[in-house]
C-alpha cells in the first residue's frame, strides 16, 4: 500500500477539524434541539438575557460583601463595598427594565456568574490573607466585571436594535459603571496590590 492511500485510511476514520465534509457531518451530529420554551426571536432573547443577569447581579449582592471582608488592602475592600451599592442600583436599573417592556422581573440562574463567584471562592480559600489574597481578589473580580461588561455591551445592542431606547439608555449606564470597576480593580492591583504580593 502507498503512503498516500494510507493516509487516506486514516483521514476518514480520524476526521480532523480542518476537513470540510467532517465539520459538517459533526454539525448535523451535534444539533442541539431546542427546548419548549426557548426564544424564537430577538426580544425573547433580550428578555431571557435580562432575567440571567438579573440573577447574575442579585447573586453578586450576596457575594460582594464576603469578598470585601477578605481583603486587606483598605482601598480593596472600599473599592468592593462602592461596587456593592452600585449593584444594588444596578439590580433597581434592571427591574425599571423589566418594567419598561412590561414584563416581570424574575432571575434565571446565570451558570457563568455562578462559576465565577464558584472560583472566587476557591480562589480565597487558595491563598493566605494579605496582599497575594487581595491579587486573587482582584483576579477573580476582574472575570465577574469583565463577564459582566461583555453581557451588558450585548444588551445594550439588543436594545437598539428593537429599538427600545429608553431600556438601551439606561444598560448604557450599567455598562459604564462596569468598566468604570474594572478600571479601579486594576488601578489597586497595578499601583499597590500587586507589588506587595511580589515582595
Ligand atoms: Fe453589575
Amino acid at each position: 500500500m502507498k503512503n498516500s492511500e494510507n493516509q487516506g485510511q486514516i483521514n476518514a476514520t480520524q476526521p480532523k477539524a480542518t476537513d470540510a465534509k467532517a465539520v459538517k457531518n459533526n454539525a448535523k451530529a451535534n444539533f442541539v434541539e431546542p427546548t419548549s420554551d426557548a426564544a424564537t426571536n430577538l426580544k425573547e432573547l433580550f428578555v431571557d438575557s435580562l432575567k440571567d443577569i438579573y440573577w447574575a447581579e442579585n447573586a453578586l449582592v450576596g457575594a460582594l460583601p464576603k469578598m470585601a471582608a477578605n481583603a486587606t488592602s483598605a482601598g480593596l475592600a472600599s473599592a468592593i463595598l462602592e461596587h456593592l451599592d452600585i449593584t444594588q442600583l444596578q439590580v433597581a436599573r434592571l427591574e425599571q427594565i423589566f418594567n419598561l417592556l412590561g414584563e416581570k422581573a424574575e432571575g434565571k440562574k446565570c451558570e457563568a456568574m455562578a462559576g465565577l463567584l464558584k472560583e472566587g471562592d476557591s480562589i480565597v480559600s487558595e491563598t493566605t490573607p494579605g496582599p497575594v489574597r487581595d491579587a486573587g481578589i482582584i483576579a477573580a473580580s476582574q472575570k465577574i466585571e469583565h463577564y459582566e461588561i461583555a453581557t451588558y455591551g450585548t444588551l445594550v445592542a439588543f436594545a437598539k436594535t428593537l429599538g427600545e431606547n429608553d431600556a438601551a439608555k439606561l444598560l448604557t449606564q450599567t455598562l459604564a459603571e462596569e468598566k468604570e470597576a474594572d478600571c479601579v480593580l486594576n488601578d489597586v492591583a497595578l499601583n499597590t496590590v500587586n507589588i506587595v504580593a511580589a515582595e
